[in-house]
């Protein structure tokens, strides 16, 4: 059983109540909207939430063909929750997101074992079954019994955000909060079915992501974003995330066409391969990647002395590795050694022959290096 959510207290919203809002987009929706898409025009609540849940991550064009294909093979509830769910899957095939298939399926059973094969009317018990959130049940309620229940979709969320001038990234809980408290408060008291598809129909046809065609736009005169000139910056984007930035000083040292190489503890990054060796391992990096810093002459000479003697040494382009929770720069060091001393001392090292490397078990980022290097 899914947690009920209760909708956020009216009296909270109440300062965003504003009728000329709904009555704009109904007026809209009514003359300019969308009239004739497959779904619409009836109350049957099977046909709707079908298609809710198709449009939930899939554009209207793409969603069509399928619609019509799945309601001649379930023309209903019951059909849909008889049929074995490998039947069911292969309608949806092609659709993507598959969970919604399976979602729908458990949803159209339990539709059949808990509410007699009828979808509920009430926004609070549709979102308690499979694959049904708070907007969708809003979407469902509203266009099969005109109940007063907010959608906010991803669209939706872009409407408001241009036009209320709402700052913050809107996956971001607080913004997604006040954007609820918008949505349910901004609800005509009539004509749900019309606001609920205008809202639905101005952020796809209008209020687009990128250009977005503000001159047609019924709500332009009232919308921050449009008089402030910031429909490119509303609504916010994702933050990127920052990652935290590491460095390491990585030895290529070289004697009569072999490499040396390290293995690395059984446990942690790059667990057991084999690796270049590091002067001072992974370092947090402090400011700019050009802020790595370098290791000296003197520095280098003493890296090396357990491995042999050098004869010459060269700083080689940088590299920038990605994990999931930090980025490596890798500075690699080329050191070729005049004479190379026993490895009995040193733990884990071994030399390896240059056409031994492509099939040895390096990480990917030494890898191309060694192979990259003449
Ligand atoms: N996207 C989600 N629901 C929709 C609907 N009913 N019509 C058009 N696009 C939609």
């Amino acid at each position: 059983m899914k947690r009920v959510v209760a909708a956020p207290a009216a009296v909270d919203g109440r300062q965003f109540a504003d009728p000329a809002f709904s009555a704009t987009v109904i007026a809209w929706q009514k003359q300019h909207g969308r009239h004739a898409l497959p779904w619409q025009n009836t109350r049957d609540a099977y046909r709707i939430w079908l298609s809710e849940i198709m449009l939930q991550q899939t554009q209207v064009a793409a969603v069509i063909p399928y619609y019509l294909r799945f309601l001649a093979r379930f023309p209903d509830v019951a059909s849909l929750a008889a049929a074995p769910v490998e039947d069911v899957m292969a309608h949806w095939s092609g659709l993507g997101y598959y969970t919604r298939a399976r979602n729908l399926h458990r949803c159209a059973q339990q539709v059949v074992d808990l509410h007699g094969g009828a979808f509920p009317a009430d926004p609070a018990l549709l979102e308690q079954l499979p694959g049904i959130g708070r907007s969708t049940a809003a979407a469902i309620a509203a266009f099969s019994h005109g109940a007063r229940a907010a959608i906010l979709d991803g669209n939706v969320k872009r409407v408001f955000a241009r036009v209320f001038g709402i700052e913050g990234y809107p996956g971001e809980k607080k913004v997604e909060d006040a954007l609820w408290l918008r949505a349910e408060a901004l609800l005509p008291q009539a004509d749900m079915a019309s606001y609920t598809q205008g809202l639905m129909d101005l952020g796809a046809t209008l209020c687009t992501r990128s250009r977005p065609a503000c001159p047609r736009c019924p709500l332009a005169p009232r919308c921050d974003a449009f008089n402030t000139l910031r429909t490119a910056e509303l609504p916010v984007r994702k933050p990127k995330k920052t990652v935290p930035q590491k460095h390491a000083a990585m030895l290529v040292v070289e004697h009569d066409g072999h490499v040396l190489l390290q293995q690395r503890p059984g446990s942690g990054i790059w667990g057991g391969l084999l690796s270049l060796p590091e002067v001072g391992g992974f370092a947090p990096l402090e400011g700019p990647a050009a802020a790595i810093p370098v290791l000296g002459e003197d520095a280098l000479l003493q890296a090396v002395l357990p491995y042999g003697v050098a004869e010459s040494s060269e700083r080689l382009p940088a590299l920038v590795h990605g994990f999931t929770h930090f980025k490596l720069h890798i500075m690699p060091y080329r050191v070729r050694l005049a004479r190379r001393l026993p490895l009995a001392a040193q733990e884990g090292h071994v030399w390896l022959a240059r056409p031994q490397l492509a099939e040895a078990p390096l990480p990917a980022p030494v890898k191309k290096l060694l192979l990259a290097m003449d």
